[in-house]
Formats: C-alpha cells, structure tokens, sequence
C-alpha cells in the first residue's frame, strides 16, 4: 500500500477519541502518534506521509484509548517537573495537579545546602525523582506501602541515577506508623505528600476507576485518613523551620487546612488552588521554636 499523510491519521484518531468522550482527543491523538514514530510532538510536522504500519499502530492505540485506557498506559510515560517517569498497570499516574506543590518544594529549599528532603506516598517516585533531578546535592528518601508502586519506583530511580541524577532512597512502610524514618526526625527541611485521598464512592473518570490502584486513590475518614498520618509524620519529621506541601481533595480546601493547623508545631498553613484554580494542597512551616504539638488533640 502507499505512504499515507500522518495529518489525516491524526484526524482520525482525534475523531474516534473525541467519539469516546475523552478529555484532550487532539492532544492524545498528537501524543499517540508521537509515540509509534518515536519522535518528540513537536516534530509530527516534519513527518508529512507515514507508511501503512504506522496508521495501524496509531488506528490500534486511538482504539485502546477510546476504551479509556490512560495515555501514559499506552505511551509508558508521565511527566512531572523536568522529567519523565515510566507507568504503567499497578503504579498511580502522576498528574499536572501536583506540579504547583512540586514549585513550592523546590521554591523553599532555595538557599539551603545539602538539603534533606522525605517523599511521603511515592507511587512512581516521580516527587521524589523531580526533586532530587532538580537539586543534585538534596537527600532524598521516599516511601510507600504498596509493592507494586514500589517495583516502578524502583525500576524510575534506577534509570533517572543512569541517567546521572542523585540516586534516591526508596523504603517499604506506611506512612502512619510511628517508627518510620524516626532517624530523620527534626533533621527534615522538606516533606513532599501526595496521599490517596479521593472519598470512599467518589465520581471518577473510567482512567482513574479502572486502572489507577484503589489504594492510591480512595482513603478512609472521608478520604483524609492518610492525609492525617502524614501531617503527623510530618510534624515529627521537619526541622525548625522546614516545610509541608501536601495534596488533597479539591472538596478539602477547608477540612485539609484545618487538620494540618491542629498540628501546633506548624505554623503559617495556607492553602493553595492547582492549575485549574481548584482547592489543592496545605503547606505549613514548623515553628522555629518547638511549641508542644496539637497531636493528641488532633488524634493521631
Ligand atoms: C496518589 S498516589 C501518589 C504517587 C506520587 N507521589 C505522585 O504524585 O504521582 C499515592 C500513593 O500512596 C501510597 N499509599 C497509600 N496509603 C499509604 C500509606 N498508608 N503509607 C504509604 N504509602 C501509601 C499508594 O500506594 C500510592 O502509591
């Protein structure tokens, strides 16, 4: 058969994706043929006519997404900061939500040497990864209870340390035990968190429902029982004057501040809006001097 014009696979790829509801057919489209020609996006002008494979490669991939299998499944990527990390089934996608929280973690560890810096829930480890991408002299731990995210963390960390960026220390544990990384407490200038924290029954889009992992999602106390352990971790963890930036449910913007004030110990909590201007992350300093911690009273 003839070389055929990538444009008009585009369009219809775009069609069948636009048929199927998906969010950005045309973005997806675009990234998707990116994808079977192994080229950047920004370089599908320069490819006027594609050989009949590469329609089919591009027809079989709008297909899949059309069934609501995410784009980073299909393409094997996600981007978070300056870099990508490899996803796919088992492991939560990263999301452009979290990119606001990321710039306020790299924003308060400006001026500061050597910094130690813990990513609590690390899913694909793409927090940590953008971190310690962006400051080569940070320590950078990460944590997460769940062997399958922990696997892509791993298999992540160890192509960004080929890649010549600082290795970083990955751990099996769960954020709300007591004992976990009891060696860094007070010695923390950053902990980054992206909890689960969808409520229990929540409306999500079929990408979200039928692929990324319930426990990186849903969480129990109406979605804020992870949460609360990490504002805990947190408190114990930060140094005199390190920070908190954690994510949450755009439906929290008033109970996820709140939780993270019972916390005495952290001061200045403000709340912040994503991208898309929704309710979307806490961060709070730890007080210079130690007050005694809200921690019983807040419960846990
Ligand atoms: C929303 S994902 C975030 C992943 C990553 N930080 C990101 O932003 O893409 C939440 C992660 O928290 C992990 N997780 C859930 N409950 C946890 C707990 N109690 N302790 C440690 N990790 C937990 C899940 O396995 C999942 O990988």
């Amino acid at each position: 058969m003839k070389r055929q014009p990538l444009r008009l696979a585009i369009l219809e790829a775009t069609r069948i994706l636009e048929d199927a509801g998906v969010e950005s057919p045309r973005n997806d489209a675009e990234l998707l043929a990116a994808h079977v020609l192994g080229v950047e996006r920004g370089r599908l002008p320069m490819v006027p006519l594609v050989d009949p494979p590469v329609i089919d490669a591009i027809g079989q991939l709008a297909a899949q997404r059309a069934k609501r299998v995410p784009l980073q499944h299909l393409t094997g990527w996600a981007a978070l900061g300056g870099i990508t990390v490899g996803v796919g089934p088992g492991v939560f996608v990263p999301r452009p939500e979290t990119e606001l929280l990321l710039e306020w973690g790299l924003e308060l560890l400006r001026g500061r040497e050597y910094p130690v810096v813990v990513d609590l829930c690390a899913g694909s480890g793409a927090l940590a990864l953008a971190v310690a991408n962006a400051r080569p002299d940070a320590v950078v731990y990460a944590v997460d209870n769940d062997p399958h995210a922990l696997a892509w963390a791993r298999h992540n960390a160890d192509a960004r340390a080929e890649a010549g960026d600082t290795p970083i220390r990955l751990y099996s544990g769960d954020v709300g035990d007591s004992s976990i990384f009891t060696e860094l407490d007070g010695l923390v200038d950053l902990v980054l968190c992206n909890p689960p924290y969808v409520p229990p029954g929540g409306e999500l889009p079929p990408e979200v429902i039928d692929h990324d992992p319930p426990q990186a999602v849903f969480a129990a106390e109406g979605g804020l029982a992870v949460f609360r352990h990490a504002v805990g971790t947190a408190a114990r963890l930060l140094k005199p004057g390190g920070g908190l930036a954690i994510e949450h449910d755009d439906t929290h913007g008033s109970a996820a501040p709140t939780l993270v004030s019972a916390r005495k110990v952290l001061t200045g909590v403000e709340d912040h809006l994503d991208l898309t201007g929704r309710p979307r992350f806490v961060t709070a300093r730890r007080a210079a001097t130690a007050p005694s911690d809200g921690a019983s009273r807040a419960g846990g």
